[in-house]
């Protein structure tokens, strides 16, 4: 079992030679998180397939849930897909680097343990100025799925990931919290109009003014284009309720009702009229942008779950822009309950 290390980085200056450090680990097959502008990443040699079989290993990450390569720029897609389609490339120009995914189809080169048997290979730029010149220095495609345990929430800061895989990974980059908060959005751009696979950091609106119409999948077909949706996600211990935003009446009732079961509630919420019903130390006021909530989300279930709750009571937003990212982290996170 690999001892853990920390390096600290500063986003604004990172240092070369402990990016040179984390380069060598990956190079020898190590496994290295990394921080992103949406979330943190467990890295690993995207060409090595042994490597890549250990991130699935530490994270315990059921074997259909295929990866997302992360490149330094655009030059870079060659390296893992022949066919580039033009409105992938034009997404590409416009949003890399950033929170968008795009699935392209696969070169034969890609071990199938990152497309998980698939034909199709997702590739992202990452908005960090950190992981830049990480893949820069690295020169190739590193795998980065969330670096939580399989399941749960996602990480937003260094501490997440050493609380899910210490004495699990070589190595943990910390650069701070990420800004963005919940993962990028993940659109297949081999079909035209593109689907959208998981809805995440750039909005359906943001998607549609530069490149005109998208889909969003029905059940069946998430399934066969993105089989690891069909797993367990974002989901704290505790089991989560939502309720409409702002409705006082559904929260007080929630509350009463679960206590009344002898349950520790814990909530989130944003509206003003809510901050002044339940004053327990479980409570997490988040302030109202949605950028705020977002940023903050993973954080809050995390803490919550820290604190034992049974029951984490959950205001709704509004599902516009980054609010429909938020609330399909909250359906799925309370899909699983109990
Ligand atoms: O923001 C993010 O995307 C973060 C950071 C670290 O970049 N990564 C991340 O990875 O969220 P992960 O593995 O937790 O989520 C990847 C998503 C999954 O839903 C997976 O099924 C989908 O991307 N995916 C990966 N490769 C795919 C492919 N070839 N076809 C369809 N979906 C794919
Ligand atoms: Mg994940």
């Amino acid at each position: 079992m690999p001892t853990t290390k920390i390096i600290q980085l500063s986003t604004e200056h990172p240092d070369a030679d402990k990016i040179q450090y984390a380069v060598e680990v990956l190079h020898a097959g190590g496994l290295v998180a990394f921080p992103t502008e949406t979330v943190y990443g467990l890295g690993a040699d995207a060409l090595n397939a042994g490597a890549v079989q250990k991130v699935f290993e530490a994270k315990g990450r059921p074997s259909d849930n295929p990866l997302i390569v992360h490149i330094a720029s655009l030059e870079n897609v060659q390296q893992f897909t022949a066919s580039v389609s033009e409105k992938g490339l034009q997404l590409a120009r416009r949003f890399w680097p950033g929170p968008l995914t795009l699935v392209f189809q696969r070169k034969i080169n890609v071990p199938d343990g990152v497309t998980a048997g698939l034909e199709t290979v997702a590739l992202r730029v990452p908005d960090h100025p950190v992981t830049l010149e990480l893949l820069r220095q690295f020169n190739g495609g590193i795998v980065g799925p969330s670096a939580n345990v399989s399941g749960k929430p996602s990480p937003t800061s260094a501490e997440h990931v050493y609380n899910d895989l210490n004495g699990k990974i070589d190595l943990i980059i910390d650069a701070g919290s990420t800004t963005i908060g919940v993962e990028s959005t993940v659109l297949d751009v081999t079909v035209d109009p593109p689907v959208i696979l998981r809805i995440g950091g750039l909005s359906r609106e943001d998607i549609e003014k530069e490149i005109g119409e998208v889909r969003v999948t029905n059940a069946e077909e998430l399934l066969r284009r993105s089989p690891g949706t069909r797993h367990r996600h974002y989901a704290p211990n505790a089991s989560v309720i939502l309720f409409p935003p702002a409705d006082e009446e559904k929260f007080r009732q929630f509350i009463q009702q679960n206590k009344a079961q002898q349950k520790k509630v814990g909530s989130i919420t944003y509206s003003k009229v809510l901050a002044g019903i339940e004053q327990s130390s479980f409570h997490v006021i988040l302030e109202s942008s949605i950028e705020h909530v977002a940023r903050n989300l993973f954080r809050a279930l995390r803490e919550l779950d820290r604190q034992e709750v049974d029951v984490i009571l959950v205001e709704s937003v509004e599902e516009k822009g980054l609010g429909a990212a938020v609330m399909d982290r909250l359906r799925k996170a309370a899909l699983h309950n109990g």
